[in-house]
């Protein structure tokens, strides 16, 4: 439908769109800015709603809606009936045949705080023709971000079932839907005098049962599914109503769309409130959100039901925040709540535009996902020597902070996804996860892109750069290059290790510009009377630091042992070393077979403590720290066992199955056990994680069948122990 330098230059334009401030509306250029949008929304409606690929975030497509909803509000002359804002998008396929809806389905509107929620409620107000000071009572539930689909009732029985198309027209899927357990084939609807009814929903699938999807798709080299939306929304068209059933797609009913008695006059004005006719419906038998105390709510999220009925906007907006805190723990994926006038009376007041209901809203979370551009590769040199790509990025807002340096991990990670210098990329940060580059928008390439040259120095003490046989990086050997110096001392003082407050990254980077710092020993022999009189410090954040230090000599041996940057010891293993020693030097006089003795200190991880600890250097460094009041004992608290384990899979067991492609399998089980993970020998129901590689075989099965392992690629287990034990 679109060439693609058509799609290059409505990229290029919507950008523009969207940083270049609006006109005077009343101009001229307004009139052609309108012209730009029209044409610019119309293409994202494609990309989103047919290609299931969207180019720009929901936000800055609702961004550019929004300037066009501003010009055609000034200019009602202007408005055609193609408009954007006068239809909901458009999605439909050739291949199905198309159904009329029984009344027009509608979209929402949008809002994004506390600010455009209290518009919203003023606005109800005003069209109500109700008091300011008056409050109205809103019905409050999850915006589920899967395929709408509506379903017509006759008789009791489901007769058919359709996508939403335009709104006017959508496809038939009957056939699929059937499929679908949570649609009953037969509803008591004649018991309350009702013939015919449709109900609007949302098919979705349950996030775990999607991770699994793509785990089977992965074994069998199908592509995967970039998310839970995207899986759903092409179930609800298969071709094959078998293949749709074995999506595991669910079907959430939030609205009653229409409901008439046989001789076709509307039952609706028989429902006072929304919520009424919404629990109706589950009592019929549909999957409906659950409101506070039902068994139904149980277990789902997690201190807040998925609905509520709340007396005025305040408790809507609290709810709404709520929830965005809690998004992450809901068994699906949701993008938003959706605030309704519950009074049926009050919603006809209100009444529609051509685009949406007067008497609804969406409140959006905020975005995980942003498009953005690729600016340059820099590459950063860890504690350990590990030489990691850094993306630099045109700042970007996601999920509320600005980002703009992203990991790349390593060269396979940027080959595999062929990353490119200048490219268009998407980022996406979920949760509490780090944020990472889902793809590059290849199609957006203009042949100026440059790809990701990697050094063959250290980028910081230029010497040779080696990659371990067993290792997907490159490092740098040279113990003493400046950067591993800093970052040793950075992790050092880190809360994880010598936990000293007060001496972050910053102050490290600026002792050691000014020559104060060489090695971790310098660290606790400063010269505290020379620092008050730096600027910024003084007498007062002098004392607080020398009390830090002076405390942190103290710590148990454990501490001490994780903050010397030894490659793969986590705090739990450190753990498991202190447990054993009397004097942290006591390993210089360990060999090799007898780090076997200790359960979870495996030989890659043996071999790199005992090379430390085999090395003179290193021992004159412990023992000038321990001539300065460091101390290297055994205390009470060394000999506590290392149970409750740290990091980001403290408390998990996790097997590796079928063939990495960026890791060895020992490197990546000395990387589970640093992050706090233990190793499992089998798939079993104690098992927490399994990571599936290339061609994995009956271990997946295995965990598939028993169904409550968490199945992760290698690339989500990188992301998840990445920032801890890295380096
Ligand atoms: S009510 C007339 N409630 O959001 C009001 N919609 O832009 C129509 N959606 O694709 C919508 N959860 O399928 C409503 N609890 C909910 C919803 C919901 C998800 C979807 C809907 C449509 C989009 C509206």
């Amino acid at each position: 439908m679109y060439t693609s330098e058509a799609q290059r230059a409505l990229y290029d334009l919507s950008k523009k769109l969207l940083y270049t401030p609006q006109a005077d509306l009343f101009s001229e250029s307004a009139i052609e800015r309108a012209e730009d949008l029209r044409s610019v929304l119309r293409y994202h409606e494609w990309r989103y709603s047919i290609q299931n690929d969207p180019v720009i975030s929901d936000f800055e497509y609702d961004q550019l809606y929004k300037q066009l909803e501003a010009i055609e509000r000034e200019h009602p002359e202007l408005v055609s009936p193609d408009s954007p804002t006068q239809r909901v998008s458009a999605d439909l396929t050739a291949d199905f045949d198309q159904v009329a809806h029984l009344t027009p389905m509608l979209s929402l509107d949008n809002s994004y705080d506390a600010e455009d929620l209290t518009d919203f409620d003023t606005a109800v107000k005003k069209l109500c023709g109700l008091p300011k000071e008056s409050d109205v009572e809103y019905a409050v539930e999850p915006k589920f971000d899967g395929g709408t689909v509506a379903l017509v009732f006759e008789n009791d029985r489901l007769l058919r079932a359709a996508t939403r198309g335009n709104g006017e027209v959508g496809d038939e899927i009957t056939l699929n839907m059937r499929t679908l357990r949570s649609i009953p084939l037969q509803a008591a609807f004649s018991k309350y005098g009702i013939a015919k009814a449709e109900l609007r929903g949302e098919a979705i699938i349950r996030k775990d049962v999607f991770e699994k999807i793509n785990a089977k798709r992965l074994e069998a080299g199908e592509t995967l599914f970039a998310n839970p939306r995207n899986a759903a929304t092409g179930g609800l068209r298969m071709k094959d109503p078998k293949e749709a059933a074995i999506r595991g797609l669910e079907a959430f009913i939030y609205q009653l769309g229409y409901a008439a008695d046989a001789a076709g006059n509307s039952l609706l004005d028989k429902f006072p409130t929304h919520n009424e006719s919404i629990l109706l419906l589950g009592e019929l038998g549909f999957k409906t959100p659950a409101l506070a105390t039902s068994p139904q709510g149980e277990g789902l999220g997690v201190g807040l039901p998925e609905r509520r009925i709340c007396p005025s906007i305040t408790e809507v907006i609290a709810f709404c925040e709520g929830w965005q805190n809690q998004r992450e723990t809901y068994p699906y994926e949701i993008d938003g709540m959706v605030i309704k006038v519950n009074s049926l009376e009050l919603q006809a007041r209100c009444g529609y535009t051509a685009h949406h209901p007067r008497w609804a809203i969406a409140f959006k979370f905020k975005a995980r996902q942003a498009t953005t551009r690729l600016r340059d590769v820099e590459f950063q040199v860890g504690k350990t020597g590990a030489v990691t790509p850094v993306a630099k990025l045109e700042p970007v807002q996601l999920a509320g902070v600005t980002v703009q340096n992203v990991s790349l991990h390593n060269e396979e990670f940027i080959r595999s996804k062929d990353i490119r210098i200048g490219d268009q990329v998407l980022v996406e940060r979920a949760g509490d996860v780090i944020p990472y580059i889902v793809k590059a928008l290849d199609e957006l390439r203009d042949g100026r892109e440059r790809p990701v040259v990697y050094p063959t120095l250290c980028p910081v003490c230029q010497s040779l750069l080696v990659k371990p046989e067993d290792e997907a990086i490159w490092r740098c050997e040279n113990a003493e290059c400046e950067a591993q110096v800093v970052q040793r001392m950075i992790f050092h003082t880190s809360k994880h290790a010598m936990d000293i407050e007060g001496m972050g990254e910053s102050t490290i980077e600026r002792f050691f510009k000014l020559g104060w710092l060489h090695s971790i020993a310098d660290i606790y022999r400063l010269d505290y009377g020379q620092l008050a009189q730096l600027e910024g410090f003084g007498e007062k954040s002098a004392t607080n630091l020398q009390k830090a230090i002076e405390k942190a000599k103290q710590n148990p041996i454990y501490r001490l042992l994780h903050s010397l940057s030894i490659h793969h010891l986590g705090q739990k293993t450190s753990k498991l070393l202190a447990a054993e020693l009397e004097h942290v030097l006591d390993l210089a006089h360990w060999e090799l077979d007898r780090y076997e003795q200790i359960k979870d200190v495996g030989p890659v991880l043996a071999r790199n403590v005992y090379h430390f600890f085999h090395n003179e250097h290193n021992l004159e460094l412990l023992q000038t720290m321990e001539g300065l009041g460091v101390n290297l004992r055994q205390t009470e608290d060394d000999k506590k066992p290392a149970s409750a384990a740290e990091g980001p899979l403290a408390g998990r067991s996790i097997l590796f199955t079928g063939t990495l492609t960026t890791l060895t399998r020992e490197a990546a089980e000395a990387r589970a056990a640093a992050a706090g993970a233990t190793l499992a020998s089998g798939v079993s129901k104690n098992l927490s994680i399994l990571v599936v590689g290339e061609k994995a075989g009956s271990k997946l099965k295995k965990a598939q069948a028993l169904g409550t392992v968490e199945i992760w690629t290698e690339a989500e287990f990188l992301e998840r122990v990445q920032e801890e034990t890295a380096g």
